[in-house]
């Protein structure tokens, strides 16, 4: 292939790439939010099930779902939500990398803990694809 031919490849396959930009972060945070088994727990589309629905949940009040319950939630994730926790990129992604110490570190609590049994995220990038995900799901 001549080296004009391999540019003018390469510069359709860039236009292809930065094209589809926003589908594929919403595909990967759908996937990474299914492969990191959040989906068994929880739906984004207002219905609860095990968990709260995660509809809504970037700017919410934790533990504040409409319709779930606030005495489905722990007494931690309650006590959090009255301290003034407020769930954005920054406070989900550190419960999500680790829920239980995240709550006794905001709640200064040892013994706290919370009913999202789940012992962590521990991929950032994946946090991050879930979390811009759960943004987009209002
Ligand atoms: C085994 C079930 C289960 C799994 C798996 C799970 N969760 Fe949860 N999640 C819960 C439960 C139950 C709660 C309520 C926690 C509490 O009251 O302490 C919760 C709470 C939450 C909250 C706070 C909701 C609110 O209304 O304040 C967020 C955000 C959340 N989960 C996100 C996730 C994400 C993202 C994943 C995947 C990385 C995940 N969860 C995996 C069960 C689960």
């Amino acid at each position: 292939m001549k080296h004009s031919t391999l540019m003018a490849v390469a510069a359709a396959g860039f236009a292809v790439s930065m094209m589809a930009a926003s589908g594929p972060v919403l595909a990967d945070g759908a996937q990474a939010f299914k492969k990191n088994r959040c989906a068994q727990c929880h739906t984004v589309s207002g219905k609860h099930t095990i968990g709260p629905s995660l509809n809504g949940v970037v700017g919410r009040k934790a533990g504040t779902a409409d319709g779930y319950k606030a005495s489905r939630y722990s007494k931690s994730m309650v006590a959090a939500s009255e301290k003034g926790l407020v769930w954005d990129a920054k406070t989900l992604d550190a419960y999500l990398a680790n829920p239980k110490k995240f709550l006794q570190d905001f709640l200064g609590d040892p013994k706290a803990t919370t009913k999202m049994a789940y012992p962590g995220l521990k991929k950032e990038d994946e946090r991050k694809q879930v979390i811009e995900y759960l943004a987009s799901q209002k």
